[in-house]
């Protein structure tokens, strides 16, 4: 049988890094995929950078529309990134009646559904495995292994960017601002890392993965998301003598009031596997009511593991593509026509636990004063201590810091016994708060 042919756009890092493995492995996926696959066609604004790339058999191209204008090509790779350009490629090579592979997990967080409605009306795939987690099969398994399952939660480690910052942070005890700097200094974070240490990045895929678990649409807009920016050494270092370390975690949860869907840092116990994923890894836990919790690691983000899901999705593809339509997986695991309109619950009414953290007077009756306060809103505290605080002034000697866990409660009830909290003169400077997850 003649090969499949494929269409790159964008022959970045990622691009690079599939046209080598599909040369590299290409017996062996051939003989998985039941036919060749082969990059006929690359467009890239750079055509002879990327024509020194792919040597002379493959034509390279300026114009990315010559891709999609190309009756010969079967499937179009975007690997251009963003919002603008890459969704008119994308929505145009549908049109056009090919198979999309992307790793734009921006694009589809934001402009999903209209994406996958066009797909299925045109009877193509739009596959993005390697939008979520580069190299990890995590929506492989979301959508197809775990398919017996009713997912209760999902919890990553989704941004290799933040990982290492809060690795490096607890391992040398230094602040954000500082760790940010060493990482672009060593190319772990991007000149512009805007994306990821605000957890932009990391909510695009809790996003995806949300959509897949519960068979609702990609709804970017309604994710809480909070980066690290804000996070100091002192309370990484608290933390762990509490038996935590502090991640930043994407989270989604079916709940009986609808669906969670956040990204902020988190405390989570030392003892999780989880919990001890360092530097740019990343790690997945999936808890299905069936296979309990499952835990998926490996590589966020590089060139081959991003390359070694762009090409699973094409091999996928080229299984499936001459099947109808309607035995294929749908895009997000569910049936187009079986999506549920489960509401995405606003942040005030998700429930979990948390790390507080006061800078108080050292005085009689402040500690009462603010249990006080949580003991009256039905908040009950898990853990207190209290510690010495690193004085920054003369002014400050008679100060001390409290850090209390809380148990579970109402992020709505927590935040108007901050307030109240915050208003005390005993408080001494703004409260710190990290939410605690346990993740059993
Ligand atoms: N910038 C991402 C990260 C990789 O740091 O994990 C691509 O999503």
């Amino acid at each position: 049988m003649k090969p499949i042919k494929v269409g790159l756009l964008g022959m970045g890092t990622v691009g690079s890094g599939t046209f080598n493995v599909l040369k590299r492995n290409q017996e062996e996926i051939q003989r998985r995929a039941g036919r060749g696959i082969e990059i006929a066609m690359v467009a890239d604004l750079d055509v002879a950078r990327a024509q020194a790339l792919v040597g002379e058999g493959v034509q390279v191209v300026g114009d990315a529309r010559a891709v999609i204008a190309n009756p010969e090509i079967d499937i179009v790779i975007e690997l251009i990134g963003g919002y603008g350009i890459a969704k008119a490629l994308v929505m145009e090579a549908i049109a056009a009646g090919k198979h999309v592979v992307t790793a734009n997990k921006a694009l589809l967080a934001v402009h999903g559904t209209e994406i996958f409605a066009a797909a299925q009306a045109k009877g193509v795939m739009v596959a993005f495995e390697a939008a979520v987690a580069g190299g990890i099969p995590i929506i492989k398994a979301l959508r197809e292994g775990l398919t017996a399952n009713s997912i209760q939660w999902v919890a990553g480690i989704i941004n290799g960017t933040t990982n290492f910052i809060l690795s490096e942070m607890r391992d040398k005890g230094l602040d954000f601002a500082d760790v940010l700097k060493e990482a672009q200094r060593l190319g772990y974070a991007e000149a512009d890392p805007t994306f990821d240490i605000e957890g932009v990045d990391a909510a695009h895929k809790v996003t995806l993965m949300s959509a897949i678990a519960f068979g609702i649409p990609v709804q970017f807009d309604k994710a809480y998301v909070e980066g690290i920016t804000k996070l100091g050494a002192a309370d990484i270092k608290y933390a762990e003598q509490l038996g935590y370390r502090i991640k930043l975690l994407g989270i989604t949860k079916r709940t009986a009031q609808g669906i969670e869907l956040r990204v902020h840092p988190s405390l989570v116990p030392t003892q999780r596997l989880i919990a001890n994923v360092e530097g740019a890894m990343n790690a997945v836990m999936v808890q299905g009511d069936a296979v309990g919790t499952t835990l998926y690691y490996g590589k966020g983000a590089g060139s081959e593991p991003t390359a070694s899901a762009v090409i699973a999705d094409l091999v996928d593809i080229t299984r499936l593509h001459t099947a109808d339509p309607l035995n294929r997986v749908p895009h997000l695991a569910f049936q187009p026509g079986s999506m549920s309109s489960l509401a995405v619950l606003p942040m005030s009414e998700v429930v979990t636990s948390y790390y507080l953290r006061l800078r108080v007077a050292d005085q009689a009756g402040v500690l009462a004063k603010v249990t006080g306060l949580l003991a009256d809103a039905g908040i009950s505290i898990d853990a207190v201590l209290q510690r010495e605080a690193d004085q920054v002034s003369q002014a400050d000697e008679n100060q001390t810091d409290v850090i209390i866990l809380t148990h579970d409660t109402r992020e709505g009830t927590l935040n108007d016994v901050l307030a109240q909290m915050q208003a005390l003169p005993t408080v001494m400077a703004p409260i710190v708060r990290i939410r605690k997850e346990e993740l059993n």
